[in-house]
């Protein structure tokens, strides 16, 4: 399996048989290294409804056929454009054909914000995603702040990879980040969600190195970790 960072909150995981991507906020994405026209994805894994992690679902998802698995409320109102969905909500699990997601709380807003007529559809509550594939779990955090419920996650869960934003202002900063790594428990942990705009910069080396031991990993636009 490989898990590549592709900016922002953008992340793909390729398995032997899938393609699957988190949020993919493409177009308008400064830092990524990919087109929406090229994505290739089986599945879309959406954790809240702002724009910039919802971003070209519906292209890629109408141009793939594929399977967008999101919370209820966004899970809707992207049925309503056409999509094949698969509406979830926190707390609950299910187990797909390429894998096993479970929703997690996540404390931020979710809301879509349609520019042209000046109107916020809100999408309910925001969340985090734990995906099970080939033996390891991955757990994209989407958009929060920090919250000791973190710790209970990192009981129940044997988490490989996490992906944790650092950015502050919107989500975590990464003094609040470095504490929901030790709570998570995760034998690595990449920030995503800064630098994208200049309200989030941060530098995700001092992130990384503030982790103990080789947790930190900051994964540069593009590159991968791979799993055997
Ligand atoms: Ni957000
Ligand atoms: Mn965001």
């Amino acid at each position: 399996m490989k898990v590549t960072y592709h900016g922002h909150s953008v992340v793909t995981v390729e398995t032997g048989n899938h393609q699957l991507i988190f949020d993919p906020f493409i177009t308008g994405n400064s830092l990524t290294d990919i087109k929406p026209e090229e994505v290739k994805a089986d599945v879309i894994l959406l954790t809240h409804g702002h724009n910039d992690h919802v971003g070209d679902t519906v292209e890629i998802a109408k141009r793939n056929h594929s399977l967008v698995v999101a919370p209820n409320e966004l899970a809707v109102y992207l049925g309503w454009k056409g999509l094949n969905v698969h509406p979830m909500h926190i707390g609950g699990s299910h187990q797909f054909d390429f894998g096993q997601v479970k929703l997690t709380q996540a404390f931020h807003g979710s809301a879509y914000t349609e520019e042209d007529s000046q109107k916020i559809v809100y999408t309910g509550m925001p969340a985090g995603i734990l995906l099970t594939v080939e033996g390891r779990t991955i757990f994209h955090a989407g958009d929060t702040g920090l919250f000791s419920d973190m710790k209970l996650i990192g009981e129940l869960n044997h988490i490989d990879l996490a992906f944790l934003p650092i950015g502050d202002n919107f989500t975590m900063g990464p003094e609040d980040a470095k504490l929901a790594a030790e709570w998570l428990r995760a034998k690595q942990v990449v920030p995503v969600h800064y630098s994208t705009f200049p309200v989030i910069e941060q530098d995700p080396h001092a992130f990384a190195d503030s982790l103990p031991g080789g947790v930190g990993k900051v994964l540069e636009v593009g590159e991968s970790i791979e799993f055997k």
